[in-house]
């Protein structure tokens, strides 16, 4: 929107998280607190203040981004004076958003609505109902016109019953706020120069207080410590499980899923439970992912069986694969359609070709496996010398023997077939049986040691 400045309050230290961290760095779903304001205030406001204080040199170099301002605010003296900080910048005749950077969850429509009040009144906040207000500015009405917002400390026991609290989010007319902002005194419980007195100015000088009531408590909700910040991944979590399962996402225990990231998904797939979803993952449709798998970064096709306990990370899976259970598939590995990955299958920076198989106590590293390739048990790709990596390529057809250990760099032929318990340290060539091993033999004079 034209015109409306974001003013994000991120100076507070947030001492209950007891971390060396910024409280406006810590993470919800694997986001810093910071990054959902910032990505609500871009989209709707011309400009984007943010009044940085404790540790601003971290939350700073978190977010590298030249279409931010950044103000600092070396003392936290409250609220009001936190806004005083970024007036200077701003033009009367403009809109101000006051946010808060450990306020997550907030949404764009329920800011337009705030910013579309403000544009009448030129006073405008966001409040909400909770059952429990403690520790809240109480919101004062009368006749039902808003008055005034007496903080927690300040409040007599009267006032203490109000359930309206304010969330902290308000809107301006700069000008206004300007007038307002240098009034301010600090004669509170706290000493300190609140922003919330500007209500009772403003109501005072005959002005009406535009309101939105926030119907969702987990939108305007605060973090201040980690029992706050674990509540609201909850509430995160389960909220975007609910909106996954009415796209048609079948989860077996929406609280019982993870995602942290951005997942999409085609028709019919099942997911079970304990399943983390993060980064970007794409599944296509009727793919099932069975308890207890992680899968981060991966193009997962469709009719895909995730079986259980296995991992997944930037990789793609193609259409009739089966991974696991307990398969482990690693950073640029590409399995094709139909290909089979069992249990205790370790796979690096591979291609499997099309209905290959490695199905048990196997490690596939740089390796190039061809089409219809079978992969013993225990079967090893030595790609590592100690210094260097060395590819290993298995052309299509191959079988190789339970148990052997591929020398890289080395090329197995096609349709070639390598018999159990071998070593191999040169190219195989197409169509033979290759081996490696000691032959069977019996030493006459053995004879079984004695206890001494
Ligand atoms: C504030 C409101 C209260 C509201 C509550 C909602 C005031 C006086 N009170 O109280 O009415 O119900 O939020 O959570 O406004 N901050 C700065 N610089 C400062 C002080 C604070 O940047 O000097 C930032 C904090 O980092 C935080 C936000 O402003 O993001 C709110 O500060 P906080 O101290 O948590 O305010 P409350 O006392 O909770
Ligand atoms: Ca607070």
């Amino acid at each position: 929107m034209n015109n409306v400045n974001a003013i994000i309050l991120a100076a507070g230290k947030g001492t209950r998280m007891n971390s060396a961290k910024p409280k406006v760095l810590q993470t919800l779903s694997n986001k810093a607190l910071l990054e959902y304001v910032l990505m609500q205030a871009q989209a709707i406001c011309s400009q984007v203040y943010v009044v940085y204080g404790f540790g601003g040199e971290q939350v700073r170099q978190a977010f590298d981004d030249d279409s931010l301002n950044w103000v600092e605010q070396t003392k936290q003296l409250g609220t009001g004076h936190a806004v005083q900080q970024v007036m200077s910048h701003i033009n009367n005749g403009s809109i101000s958003l006051v946010l808060y950077g450990d306020v997550p969850l907030i949404q764009q429509p329920t800011l337009v609505n705030l910013i579309t009040k403000v544009q009448k009144s030129g006073v405008a906040l966001l409040s909400v109902m909770l059952d429990n207000p403690t520790g809240y500015g109480r919101i004062i009405r009368h006749d039902n016109k808003i008055q005034a917002i007496v903080e927690q400390k300040d409040a007599n026991a009267e006032q203490l019953k109000i359930c309206e609290v304010n969330t902290g989010i308000m809107a301006f007319d700069s000008g206004l706020l300007k007038t307002y902002l240098s009034y301010l005194e600090s004669n509170n419980a706290q000493g300190e120069l609140y922003l919330t007195d500007i209500i009772e100015m403003a109501a005072n000088d005959g002005k009406t207080i535009a309101s939105v009531v926030a119907k969702n408590e987990f939108e305007v909700a605060g973090v201040n410590d980690k029992v706050q910040l674990a509540k609201l991944e909850r509430a995160f979590q389960q909220n975007q499980a609910h909106k996954f399962m009415q796209q048609g996402l079948t989860l077996k225990d929406p609280a019982r899923f993870d995602c942290r990231g951005a997942l999409s998904f085609g028709r019919d797939c099942e997911v079970d439970i304990n399943v983390l979803i993060e980064g970007k993952v794409v599944l296509g449709n009727d793919t099932s992912i069975a308890p207890n798998c992680i899968i981060k970064n991966a193009n997962i096709g469709s009719n895909v069986s995730i079986l259980p306990n296995s991992i997944i990370e930037n990789a793609i899976i193609g259409d009739g694969a089966s991974i696991g259970p307990f398969a482990r598939i690693r950073s640029e590995t590409n399995i094709s359609e139909n290909a089979k990955i069992g249990n205790f299958v370790e796979v690096k920076k591979s291609t499997f070709g099309k209905g290959s198989k490695a199905l048990h106590l196997s490690y596939v590293g740089d390796a190039t496996i061809g089409k219809n390739v079978n992969i013993g048990a225990g079967v090893i790709t030595c790609n590592y010398d100690g210094v260097n990596k060395h590819q290993t390529t298995i052309k299509d057809g191959a079988f190789v023997g339970s148990d052997t250990q591929l020398i890289a760099p080395v090329t197995i032929g096609k349709n070639a077939t390598i018999g159990a318990g071998s070593t191999i340290t040169k190219d195989v060539i197409d169509s033979q049986l290759s081996l490696s091993r000691a032959k069977q033999s019996v030493l006459k004079n053995w004879k079984k040691p004695t206890k001494k």
